[in-house]
Formats: C-alpha cells, structure tokens, sequence
C-alpha cells in the first residue's frame, strides 16, 4: 500500500527526518526492496514451458497479496494447482470466496502465457469436487498444456507487466468516459455478469456505502487485526516476506527506523499513525469516479474462479486503456458486522439472491511501482 506522500509527512510531524543524518540521502537511494520485486523481472525467463506461463500466473491480483498459489508439476505436461491453507483470511474471507477469486485470476494469467508461447491450457476447475464453506485439500484445477499451432494469443497479455491495483487517490477532475465503461464490459466473458456506472447519483452511493463498509472492517477489531497482521514495514520485512500489504519506500524505512511505525502503532486507535491510515484509505474510497463490478447467479467456486479469470482481463483491460482500477471488496464480505452493507449493496447493485463478486472503482492517478511477489520455486510443492 502507498499512502499519500503528505499524509505520511504529517505522521512524522513535519518531514526531513533522514535528511539531517549523514549518509540519508544513500540510505533513502537504496529502500527499493528488489528481492521482492525480482519475479516481475523473472517472467518468461525459464525455458520449460510450464515453469515460463507460471512465472507469469504467480502476478495475478489476489487478495491482501497472500499468493495462496501451491503447484505440483510432478506430472508431465501437467499443472495441479492447490490452496495453500497458511494463506486463508479467515476473517475477512470466512468462507475463502475471494481467495478462490485471486486463485481464478491466477488461472486466467497462465492460461494467456500459454497461449502467447504456443500452448493450449486446458483448465478443469475442481476436478474432485469442492467444499462450499471452506477451501480444502482437494486440487483447485488442473491444467493440461499441450502445443497447439491454432491456440489464440490474447491482445490482453501485452498489459501484463504493467498490471497493477491502483490503490491511490483518483484525480476528481478526470471522468471516466462511458465508452470507456462499454469496453471494459466487452472482455468479461459468459457465466459471469458485468455492470459499471459513472452516474454521479449513483457513483455518490457507492462512495457513501464503500466508505461505510471500510470504517466497519477498521473498527471491527479483528478484522482490522487481520489486516495489521500483513503489514509488512520496509525494506527488510518486504524482503523477506514478499507479500501481504506492503509499506515500502524511503518514508516508511525512515518511520520505521526512527520507531514511529509499526503494527502495535497501527493497532493503537489513539496513534497519528492510525488515523492518518485511515484518511489515506478513506480518501481513496471517497475519489471513485466510476465502478464496475462483476456477480454471478449462483456462489460456486467454479462462479468464483470465473469472477477471477474475469477480473484478471478488466483489471488488464483498465491497463491497456491507461484508467485506474482498484478492487474495493469490504462490502462484499461476508461476516455478521458486515452484513447491513453487504445487503445495502446487492439491493443497490440490482444483485438480489445473486452475489457481487468483484467490486473495484474507477479513476485516474499516478503510476505504481509493482507489489512483492514470492519467488515461483517457493510456490512449487513438487517439481
Ligand atoms: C478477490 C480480490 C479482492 C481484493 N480486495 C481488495 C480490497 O478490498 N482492497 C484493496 O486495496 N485491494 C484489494 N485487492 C487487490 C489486492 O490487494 C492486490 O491484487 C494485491 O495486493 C497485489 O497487488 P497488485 O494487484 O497490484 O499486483 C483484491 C484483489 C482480489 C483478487
């Protein structure tokens, strides 16, 4: 997560902490954490043909960045792909419905490295069945590559690299145009429902219920917990554990180093650090300019797996058109304290008895650098 530059200079009261100490200005030029930052730069550099999609797949957007992605290859030309059961957010996700979303955009993206080298993956969701309630030990999908010269490459795939959720205010001064809005309806494919508005009414309420939803998840204290629990605070926490919600660059080094950040200052409601946190999230919730959003009929896993795959190629869609995209799932979730805003919005998102799986705002901001990743021989249970 990046929070706004000013924002995090008010946490610290006023500004230039390391620029007093000498040598700040090397310390500050090498807070990239580039081990974690590694598998973007790592794509397409393995020659087997399994190992070049996967080390695109394991880019897939996903929630909290937890990449519960676990491969076996043991198989010949084979892909068993598995739930890792220390990634779960049991909190937030109780039913691990958008852990199987990040699971599904993971499978969309290997599906399209496949194709753009020749091979046609042939996915089968749940091949032994599933658990609604809970994820189990059971495959999440297989896939089968197999060389095939008439495989269709996918225009989406050039966007890959510069994929990102776009967690940062969106300019209020730029609207996102209802052709734009049109095109990003076209990539989503059958069984999954799309819908998106830039209408200021509606746009208002959304914002009004989004905001609603987030102040929920950060008073509920366990919920929050869940979050503060991922944060992982400069360089050297990035590093080694490259995922979760990531708080890099100089400033937060810097906060850290000097004692001023950590997950005990965010746990504590009467921290600057804390309500300085919560404005930054609120003020990307309250700068939408447009939603879109994606339900499905019933709430199977094979529903949420295609929500992913159809997430995967909006969130490449948004991209290629240069707009900002940023999933915003608090409403969605399903725990008791949420339950008001979770009906709030299926009424107002006409999904009634059906279920909103993906819900992101719309808008334009500053670029990004890309999230962690773990590296794809950590994710790989039998080579
Ligand atoms: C099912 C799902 C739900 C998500 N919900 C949120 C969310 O509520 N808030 C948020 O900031 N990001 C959300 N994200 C985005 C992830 O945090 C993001 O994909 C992850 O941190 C990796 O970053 P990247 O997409 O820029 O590579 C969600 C992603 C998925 C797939």
């Amino acid at each position: 997560m990046s929070f706004d530059r000013r924002k995090v200079l008010g946490i610290i009261g006023g500004g230039s902490i390391a620029a007093a100490s000498v040598g700040a200005g090397v310390f500050l030029s090498t807070r990239t954490p580039s081990r974690a930052l590694a598998p973007w730069q790592q794509a397409g550099g393995y020659d087997e043909p399994r190992r070049r999609a996967l080390s695109y797949a394991i880019l897939a957007p996903n929630p909290h960045n937890r990449q519960p992605w676990l491969v076996d290859l043991s198989e010949k030309d084979k892909i068993v792909l598995y739930a890792d059961s220390n990634r779960m957010l049991p909190h937030t996700d109780p039913f691990n419905r958008q852990i199987t979303i990040g699971l599904g955009c993971f499978l969309e993206l290997l599906r399209m490295a496949a194709a753009q080298d020749g091979f046609r993956a042939t996915i089968s969701g749940f091949p032994e069945g599933f658990d609604n309630d809970r994820l189990d030990k059971r495959p999440v999908a297989t896939v089968l590559m197999v060389k095939d010269p008439n495989v269709e490459k996918d225009l989406l795939f050039s966007s890959v690299l510069d994929r990102r959720s776009l967690k940062e205010p969106f300019d209020l001064a730029q609207i996102v145009s209802s052709s734009i809005l049109q095109n990003l309806e076209k990539v989503v494919q059958d069984d999954v429902d799309v819908g998106t508005t830039n209408t200021q009414s509606i746009v208002n309420q959304l914002r009004e219920l989004t905001h609603e939803a987030m102040a929920i998840e950060i008073k509920t204290p366990r919920t929050y917990k869940e979050s503060v629990d991922l944060f992982r605070i400069g360089k050297s926490e990035i590093n080694t554990n490259p995922d979760g919600i990531d708080f890099g660059g100089p400033l937060f080094d810097s906060l850290a180093l000097l004692g001023m950040f950590s997950r005990e200052i965010a746990l504590d409601t009467d921290s600057s650090a804390y309500k300085q946190g919560i404005d930054a999230v609120m003020e990307n919730v309250d700068t939408a300019m447009a939603y879109i959003w994606l339900k499905t009929k019933t709430n199977t896993r094979i529903d949420q797996l295609n929500a992913g795959r159809d997430w995967l190629r909006v969130n490449l869609a948004t991209t290629a058109i240069g707009v900002g995209i940023h999933p915003i799932s608090q409403a969605l979730q399903e725990y008791g304290e949420m339950k008001p805003s979770f009906d709030q919005i299926h009424n107002l998102l006409d999904a009634r008895g059906e279920t909103v799986q993906m819900l992101g705002r719309l808008g334009y901001a500053q670029k990004i650098p890309p999230s962690p990743r773990w590296p794809l021989d950590a994710r790989i249970l039998k080579a």
